[in-house]
């Protein structure tokens, strides 16, 4: 089961997933590809640490992100990719590969959605004053951060909290969480609204 991972920034999601690889526990997926638009985030080099392969872009090379991403859609079909998923990511989709991906294309996002979508999430949360907030993966529709709910974590925000010492909390719950529902997908299982479905590969 070939997974492509998208992804921008730190790689903490990145690298709980090759982790839980070498574990065993995405129970025989295999991440063949990571695909950023930025060469010196970590995550790159963290794939190259892995022996992953990557995929860099830079949008600015290109007159439309339909363009860019029918690129990205070759190098996915050549690879035989089954499941993208989006960690840290910071670009909308388009039809161009939410189509042909549909169902087959994950997210994660530090809120329980549809609270507190787009950027800082979490400083969005402490702002509002919430007290419980939580970690949610969900189906990719090419809005920002909406599309079916597959899996939340709620975690309660205490009185100290601030940025840092919730961000700290929420990234252990992401590095927990995503590879679980990326096993979900390679066994040819996801939860959704707490039912199985069996995953249609196309
Ligand atoms: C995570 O908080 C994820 O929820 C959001 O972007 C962040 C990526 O962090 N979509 P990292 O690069 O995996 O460390």
């Amino acid at each position: 089961y070939r997974i492509a991972v998208f992804a921008s920034g730190t790689g903490s999601n990145f690298q709980a997933l090759v982790d839980a690889q070498r574990r065993g526990a995405l129970h025989g997926g295999e991440i063949t590809l990571l695909v950023s638009d930025k060469p010196m985030a970590p995550v790159v080099q963290r794939a190259r640490d892995a022996g992953i392969d990557v995929f860099l872009f830079q949008p600015k090379d290109y007159s439309s992100r339909e363009d860019y991403e029918q690129e990205i859609l070759t190098e996915l079909e050549r690879r035989e990719v089954d499941l993208i998923v989006l960690a840290g990511y910071m670009r909308l989709l388009t039809s161009v590969l939410v189509e042909p991906y549909s169902g087959r294309m994950i997210n994660i996002h530090p809120s329980l959605l549809p609270a507190f979508v787009g950027k800082d999430a979490v400083g969005q949360a402490l702002q509002y004053g919430v007290k419980t907030t939580g970690v949610t993966v969900h189906y990719v529709d090419g809005g920002m951060d909406t599309g079916p709910v597959i899996a939340q974590r709620a975690l309660d925000i205490l009185p100290e909290d601030d940025q840092e010492s919730l961000t700290k909390r929420i990234h252990s719950v992401e590095q927990q969480l995503y590879p679980e529902v990326v096993s979900w997908f390679a066994q040819g299982q996801v939860r959704l609204n707490g039912r199985h479905v069996s995953l249609k590969r196309t």
